[in-house]
């Protein structure tokens, strides 16, 4: 599968488990979507949705007890759920990069940046030290770091947090990935920093080809950055499409409520929606549909049955709604008034 069209990621059925001493929680349930070279995927949803876990299964980075308890992950359509760490070790640095909220996550304190750029580069691609040493300093300038020639020579603490974060894109641009993860890339930096960093991902990840997993709060960010969101809720796959319909248009209600509730997207004249109630605990996921006992539009089908994502007008669906049969007998007191 390496056709012109073929999705340079697929997942396919993720399911991610925890053991307890309780029994077994389903943090990511039955998760299915594609990525096309290139493309900019934003994930959102509410805290504890499983976001940072299904990314961190397609880097490989599951902390143990959590794990891949079913379904597939491919990449170049290659498997890549079910590799050895050393062979993942290997992918993550040479066809997924990283990003994470922290940069210092990624960045030892104890070596000087161009240390650890030369290793990585080195580690992916066949360089001389000094080939290396000029491909990281053109590296750092590409992600606007003034005086790379200097710079590279210092230590993660000699930098601000903005110019931090820089050098982690610079780290995860190394050795041409096809594809960053980036959770929560610029929720510890400084508010005028953000736009700054988000522009800049977007302007190399463009430029290398390079798609985008980009798990965010900010739907200003979505707005601006992605070509499709993918909505989560409680492990699940709530809604996913285009980005424009997914903001404007939602087809699911948890959707138009997440839009909702952000005052700067919902338009004039629409009356605001709120979700009343909180996203489930793993240990308390309803039948069903997850997100029934919040949902105004519930019928009975929906605290039986549980939705899989179909067809909605612009936008892929996990809501009976879309589904010839409906969501069944309303609940008197759901029914619009
Ligand atoms: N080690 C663990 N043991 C048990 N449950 C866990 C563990 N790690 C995560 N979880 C649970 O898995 C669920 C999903 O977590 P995840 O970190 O993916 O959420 P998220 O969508 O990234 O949330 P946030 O927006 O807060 O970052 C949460 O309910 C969390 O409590
Ligand atoms: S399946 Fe039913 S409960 Fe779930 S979002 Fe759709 S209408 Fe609401
Ligand atoms: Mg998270």
């Amino acid at each position: 599968m390496t056709g012109a069209n073929a999705p340079l990621l697929e997942v396919r059925h993720l399911r991610v488990e925890f053991p307890t001493r309780r029994g077994t929680l389903v943090a990511v349930d039955d998760v299915s979507f594609d990525l096309a070279p290139g493309e900019v995927l934003g994930v959102v949803g509410e805290s504890g949705a499983g976001k940072s876990l299904t990314g961190a299964a397609i880097i490989g980075l599951l902390e143990p007890p959590g794990r891949i308890a079913a379904g597939e992950i491919r990449l170049e359509g290659e498997r890549i759920d079910n590799l050895p760490y050393e062979k993942m070790r290997r992918i993550r640095g040479a066809k997924i990069g990283a990003i994470f909220q922290d940069p210092l996550t990624s960045l030892n304190p104890l070596y000087g940046i161009g240390r650890q750029l030369i290793e990585t580069i080195q580690t992916h691609l066949p360089l001389s030290a000094q080939a290396a040493r000029a491909r990281a300093i053109e590296l750092l300038k590409e992600v606007g770091i003034p005086g790379a020639e200097t710079r590279i020579d210092h230590y993660p603490h000699q930098f601000s947090g903005g110019m931090r974060q820089r050098v982690v894109i610079a780290l995860a641009l190394c050795a041409n990935p096809r594809l960053i993860v980036a959770d929560e890339p610029t929720t510890a930096l400084d508010v005028s920093i953000q736009a700054q960093i988000i522009a800049l991902l977007k302007k190399l990840c463009r430029e290398h080809r390079t798609a985008v997993m980009l798990v965010t709060h900010d739907m200003g960010v979505i707005a601006e950055t992605a070509d499709r969101v993918a909505v989560m809720y409680a492990g699940r796959l709530a809604e996913i499409g285009p980005v424009r319909d997914v903001v404007k248009n939602a087809a699911h209600p948890y959707t138009r409520g997440l839009m909702g509730s952000i005052p700067s997207i919902g338009e004039r004249g629409h009356r605001l929606t709120q979700i009343e109630g909180s996203m489930p605990r793993l240990t308390e996921i309803p039948k069903g549909c997850a997100f029934n006992p919040r949902c105004p539009d519930r019928g009975d089908r929906c605290t039986r049955e549980r939705p899989e994502l179909m067809p909605a007008p612009t936008t892929q669906a996990a809501c009976w709604q879309y589904d010839p049969a409906g969501v069944g007998t309303k609940a008197r007191e759901t029914v619009d008034a």
